[in-house]
C-alpha cells in the first residue's frame, strides 16, 4: 500500500526550532550520548543545586532502578511560575473559557498566579499539609485546579487528580489507595449546561474514607451544598485570611510530584508515580519541540487536568515554557458545534491539541459549524489518546487546518509522562494515521511474542529499550508490581502493551492495545474493572468485556453477563446494569451492548476465551480460529445467533 506523505512545507522547515537535518542530529546524538544530550536539555530547568549524575538506570531483575539527575534539586512550580516573574509577570499564563460562552472568560497573569498558589499553598500548610503528603484533587475544569497542583508541587506535597466524571466509589478507591487526608473539590462543574455534583460525591465518597480531615471546597456554581463542620472549608474564604509569601520547598530531583491513576489489564487502577526533575525536563523539552512552542504564542489542549494530557500538556509543560495554556471547561458541542473553534478564533489559538474521538464527533455534524469560523491563527494541530483513523486526520488536516497546518499524532501513556513518538511540525513529512518518529531519546523496538527484535519493516508488540527522564517511577504502594506490569514480559524492556507496525521509512504505527485494556474515547479502561464492577450486582453470574469498534468512541464497551440462577434477563435488567457500572465507575465506563450470555466460551481448566469474545464483539465470525478446545462449543453458536445489533 503506497502511503500518503504531507512533506514539511517550505516556510515551517525554514523557521521551526527543529527541521529534519537537526532531528536527526539530535535524535543520534540523544541516544549515542544520552549522558551529554540530557546534561544540556536539563540546563532548561532552573536547579536549586545542581546534579552530578544524569541518569543512573537498570531494566534487570538484579539491579531494578530508575533514577534521572538524582542528586539535584528544585522546585517544579517555581520553574512553572517564579523564575518568569522578572521578565514576563504580567504576561497571561491561564486564560480560561467557562463552559457556557455568555459567561466572562478570566486572563491570569504570572503574578496573579504566582500569589494565588502561595496563598493556596500557606492554606494548605494551615492545615497540615506538608512535604510528601498526598493531596486528592476532585475539581472541574478552572483555574483553580491549576493553582491547587502548582500549591502542591510548590510545598512538596504529591498530588493525586481524580477526573472529576469518576464516581464516588472510584474516589473513595484511589483516596484510600494513596492514604490522603485532604481533598480538594467544588461545588459543582459544568459541561455542556448540565451540573456534575462534585461535593455531593466527595461527601458520598468520604463515608469510606475515614482519614479524610479536611475538603476545601470551591465555589463555582454558586450551589448551596453543606459543609461539614470542621472539615469543610470555603476555598475563597480560606485564602483570604493567607499569606501571599511561601517559599518553595527544596526538592530532590526523584522526590515524588504526583500520583495518577490508570487502568492496567488486571485487578483495580494503579497509582502511577511521576517524580520531580525528570518529568519537568521532560515535560519542558516535549512541550517546547512538538509543539515548535514560543513564548507568546496562545496554545491550546483541549485534554482535562484529570488525565496524563492535562498534567504535562496543560498545566506543567506550558507553563514551565512560559507559555499562555487555555484552560475549557466545557464540550466541544455545547452550545453547538462551532464552540472549539469559536474560542480558536476568540483567543488567537495558534496550537491546538485535541483527542480523535472529539474530532470524529464534531465530524459527524458536517464541515458547516466549523466554516462558519476563521481558524487563521491556527499554525499546528496535535492529536493524543488514541490512533487517529486516516478520515478523521484528512478532515482536521483538509477542513479545520484549511491544508496549511501539520498534524502531530503524539503517542504516549500515563506510564510516559510525556510524548514519544510524534511527527515534530519543521521536521517530519507526515503520513496520516502513523504517530511517525521518535522523540529524542527514545528508543522504540519491536519484539515477537518470544522476544525476538524485529528489524527493519514488520509488526509486533511495541517495547522501549532504555530510559527516558519522564518515565514513571513506580506503581504507589506496590512497587513489585511496577516491575511485574513493564518489565517481566520482555527482560531489559520497557513494555509499553502496544502492539505497533514499522514501515520502510522507519515510522511506527500504532496498532492499539494487546492486553485487556480498551481505549474508549481516548478514555483508558481495563477490562478487569468494568466485569468487577458488574458481578458485584447481585443478580450477575460472570461478566466477560471487550472492545468493540464504535464509529466515534474508536472502541465501545461490550460486556457479556451470565445472571444467577432464576433472574430475568430482560430490558428492565440491562438498564439495571447500565446503571449500576455507571454509578460504580462513572459513565466513562457506560457498555455500549449487554449480551445476556447463558454461558461464556471457556477452555475445559476454566479460563474465558476472550479471543472468541472479542470477535464477536467485532461482528466478525469469520476467524473465530479453533473452538474445539472449549468445554462446551455450542456456546459459541448460541452468542452468535443471539447477538444484539447495537443501538
Ligand atoms: O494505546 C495507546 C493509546 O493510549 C494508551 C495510553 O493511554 P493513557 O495512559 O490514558 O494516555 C493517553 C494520553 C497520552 C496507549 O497505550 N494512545 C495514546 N496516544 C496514541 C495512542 N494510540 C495511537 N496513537 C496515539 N497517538
Amino acid at each position: 500500500m503506497v502511503e500518503a506523505l504531507y512533506p514539511v512545507p517550505v516556510e515551517w522547515a525554514k523557521d521551526a526550532l527543529v527541521d529534519e537535518a537537526r532531528y536527526n542530529e539530535m535524535y543520534a546524538r540523544s541516544v549515542s550520548d544520552p549522558d551529554g544530550f540530557w546534561r544540556d536539555q536539563a540546563q532548561r530547568i532552573d536547579w536549586i543545586k545542581p546534579f552530578s549524575v544524569v541518569k543512573q538506570t537498570s531494566y534487570h531483575e538484579a539491579d531494578f532502578g530508575i533514577s534521572w539527575f538524582t542528586d539535584g534539586t528544585l522546585n517544579i512550580a517555581a520553574n512553572a511560575l517564579d523564575r518568569h516573574l522578572a521578565t514576563r509577570g504580567d504576561d497571561i499564563a491561564i486564560i480560561w473559557e467557562p463552559d457556557s460562552p455568555s459567561d466572562p472568560e478570566r486572563r491570569i497573569t504570572y503574578r496573579q498566579l504566582h500569589e494565588d498558589v502561595c496563598r493556596f499553598a500557606n492554606l494548605m500548610k494551615s492545615r497540615g499539609v506538608k512535604k510528601g503528603d498526598r493531596v486528592t484533587i476532585y475539581l472541574p475544569m478552572v483555574p483553580e485546579a491549576a493553582v491547587a497542583m502548582l500549591a502542591c508541587a510548590r510545598i512538596g506535597a504529591i498530588h493525586s487528580i481524580v477526573f472529576a466524571g469518576f464516581s464516588p466509589d472510584a474516589l473513595a478507591g484511589r483516596i484510600v489507595d494513596c492514604d490522603s487526608s485532604i481533598v480538594l473539590t467544588a461545588d459543582q462543574g459544568l459541561r455542556g449546561g448540565k451540573k456534575v455534583p462534585l461535593k455531593a460525591n466527595v461527601d458520598e465518597a468520604l463515608e469510606d474514607c475515614p482519614g479524610v480531615d479536611t475538603v476545601i471546597v470551591l465555589a463555582h456554581t454558586g450551589a448551596d451544598v453543606p459543609m461539614a463542620e470542621g472539615r469543610d472549608i470555603d476555598w475563597r474564604t480560606g485564602v483570604a485570611q493567607q499569606s501571599a509569601d511561601c517559599a518553595p520547598e527544596e526538592m530532590n530531583a526523584e522526590d515524588p510530584l504526583f500520583i495518577l491513576y490508570t487502568s492496567g489489564s488486571t485487578g483495580k487502577p494503579k497509582g502511577v508515580l511521576h517524580t520531580t526533575g525528570g518529568y519537568a525536563v521532560w515535560a519542558s523539552m516535549t512541550h517546547e519541540y512538538v509543539f515548535d512552542y514560543r513564548p507568546g504564542q496562545i496554545y491550546w489542549c483541549a485534554a482535562d487536568i484529570g488525565w496524563v494530557t492535562g498534567h504535562s500538556y496543560v498545566v506543567y509543560g506550558p507553563l514551565m515554557n512560559g507559555g499562555t495554556t487555555v484552560m475549557f471547561e466545557g464540550v466541544p458541542s455545547f452550545p453547538d458545534a462551532s464552540r472549539f473553534w469559536q474560542i480558536v478564533d476568540k483567543y488567537q489559538v495558534e496550537i491546538f491539541y485535541g483527542a480523535p474521538t472529539a474530532l470524529r464527533a464534531l465530524m459527524r455534524e458536517g464541515d458547516d459549524y466549523v466554516k462558519a469560523t476563521s481558524r487563521k491563527s491556527l499554525k499546528v494541530l496535535g492529536s493524543v489518546g488514541e490512533p487517529i483513523n486516516p478520515e478523521a486526520w484528512s478532515w482536521y488536516y483538509n477542513v479545520v487546518g484549511e491544508g496549511r497546518c501539520p498534524i502531530v499524532d503524539t503517542w504516549w501513556q500515563t506510564e510516559t509522562g510525556g510524548v514519544m513518538i510524534t511527527p515534530l511540525p519543521g521536521a517530519t513529512a507526515l503520513k496520516p494515521g502513523s504517530a511517525s518518529k521518535p522523540m529524542f531519546g527514545v528508543r522504540p523496538m519491536l519484539l515477537d511474542n518470544d522476544g525476538k527484535e524485529i528489524t527493519g519493516a514488520g509488526e509486533g508488540c511495541l517495547v522501549i529499550a532504555d530510559s527516558w527522564p519522564g518515565q514513571m517511577r513506580t506503581v504507589w504502594g506496590d512497587h513489585e508490581r511496577f516491575f511485574q506490569t513493564y518489565f517481566s514480559t520482555f527482560k531489559g524492556y520497557y513494555f509499553t502493551g502496544d502492539g505497533c507496525r514499522r514501515d520502510e521509512d522507519g515510522y511506527y504505527w500504532i496498532t492499539g492495545r494487546i492486553d485487556d485494556v480498551i481505549n474508549v474515547s481516548g478514555h483508558r479502561m481495563g477490562t478487569a474493572e468494568i466485569e468487577s464492577a458488574l458481578v458485584a450486582h447481585h443478580k450477575v453470574a460472570e461478566a466477560a468485556v471487550v472492545g468493540m469498534p464504535h464509529e466515534i468512541k474508536g472502541q465501545g464497551i461490550y460486556a457479556f453477563v451470565t445472571t444467577n440462577a432464576g433472574v430475568e434477563a430482560d430490558e428492565d435488567l440491562r438498564r439495571e446494569l447500565i446503571k449500576w457500572v455507571r454509578h460504580e465507575i462513572g459513565p466513562i465506563a457506560t457498555p455500549d451492548v449487554i449480551q445476556f450470555a447463558p454461558g461464556l466460551p471457556k477452555t475445559r481448566s476454566g479460563k474465558i476465551m476472550r479471543r472468541i469474545l472479542r470477535k464477536i464483539g467485532e461482528n466478525d465470525f469469520s476467524s473465530l480460529g479453533d473452538t474445539s478446545t472449549l468445554a462446551d462449543p455450542s456456546v459459541v453458536d448460541n452468542l452468535i445467533e443471539n447477538r444484539p445489533q447495537p443501538a
